[in-house]
């Protein structure tokens, strides 16, 4: 009998599909990716693409994404149901207002948004784009949403500017604390700690090294040290691992996990590659709109 992976490998030629996956999706998943990595880097391929179909390995806001910026191609989510909570975490009530306060406003969109947010948006950034990204927009006042710790990262790498931050999280970055942080070095002296920016400001200011998933991953590779303290989604610990067999690596807390990004599994990922499902439909005016802030960050983007 075949096994899932070899059924997917058929249906991927069959139906000239790529599949993208995010670091925070099941290591079994990630391993019949035909690429892994940040929500930047797979938001670039999904635009390049000459596949007929992208299915995304990841939570809806990266669906979307992928199908705004390549309308023509069928996209489909392994589970319709894998969502990002902090995507929603912004108003647009919040956004007009913003807009009626300051004159030369930029509303800076985390890609971590639904597509209506993004209608709304100047330009989308990510976590590995965003410091470089608002530091080239000719605008002093920035509105940063969803994310505030992100939003934090930002105006402290960039003081020059007035930067309002909103106040979503992410749940599951939110969770990891200072103490967190100061238990874990005491258990493993030797390890650096690397965190996401999405982590609280108390946790950003203690770690040695702040990057996005891909970036901690490089900086885990390059480096001379031999252990690692992660503070961010366990999923990339899996890459870590394979990566860099002879180093160490331990979650700065345990069970460090989204769960959306846990619902897309094997059988999924087979099931929505021959049903040809859940496919991402969005308003044609709707991606028009949301294209233009995607689009500024892959030409403003490094
Ligand atoms: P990056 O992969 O860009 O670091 O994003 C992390 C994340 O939370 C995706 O949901
Ligand atoms: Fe959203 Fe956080 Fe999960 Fe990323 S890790 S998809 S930001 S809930």
């Amino acid at each position: 009998m075949e096994s899932i992976k070899e059924e997917i490998e058929k249906l991927k030629k069959e139906k000239r599909a790529i599949i993208l996956a995010h670091y925070y999706v099941p290591g079994e998943v990630q391993e019949i990716a035909d690429y892994i990595g940040d929500s930047y880097f797979l938001s670039k391929k999904a635009r390049e693409t000459e596949a007929e179909m992208i299915l995304f390995a990841g939570v809806s806001f990266m669906g979307e994404s992928a199908k705004i910026l390549n309308p023509e191609r069928t996209v489909l989510l392994p589970d319709a149901q894998a969502d990002c909570p902090m995507a929603h975490m912004a108003s647009r009530e919040k956004i007009r207002e913003m807009r009626g306060k300051y004159e030369d406003l930029a509303v800076v969109c985390y890609i971590n948004s639904t597509a209506e947010l993004k209608t709304m948006s100047d330009v989308c950034v990510t976590s590995s784009n965003a410091v470089d990204i608002v530091k080239k927009l000719p605008n002093k006042n920035i509105f940063f949403i969803p994310d505030g710790n992100l939003g934090a990262y930002v105006a402290a790498q960039v003081p020059e500017k007035n930067i309002i931050v909103n106040e979503g999280y992410c749940p599951v970055h939110r969770e990891i604390q200072e103490e967190d942080v100061k238990n874990a070095r005491k258990e493993h002296p030797k390890a650096s700690v690397l965190v996401h920016p999405e982590c609280v400001s108390e946790v950003v200011r203690t770690a040695d090294f702040v990057g996005s998933t891909s970036e901690i991953i490089q900086y885990a590779c390059q480096s001379e040290e031999k252990e690692f303290l992660i503070g961010t989604e366990e999923g990339v610990l899996w890459d870590l691992e394979k990566k860099c067999p002879e180093k160490a690596f331990y979650p700065v807390k345990p069970g460090q996990c989204c769960l959306d990004m846990k619902k897309v599994t094997l059988e999924k990922v087979r099931n929505a590659l021959k049903e040809e499902k859940y496919q991402v439909s969005l308003e044609p005016e709707t991606m028009e709109k949301a294209r233009r802030p995607l689009d500024k960050m892959l030409e403003l983007g490094k």
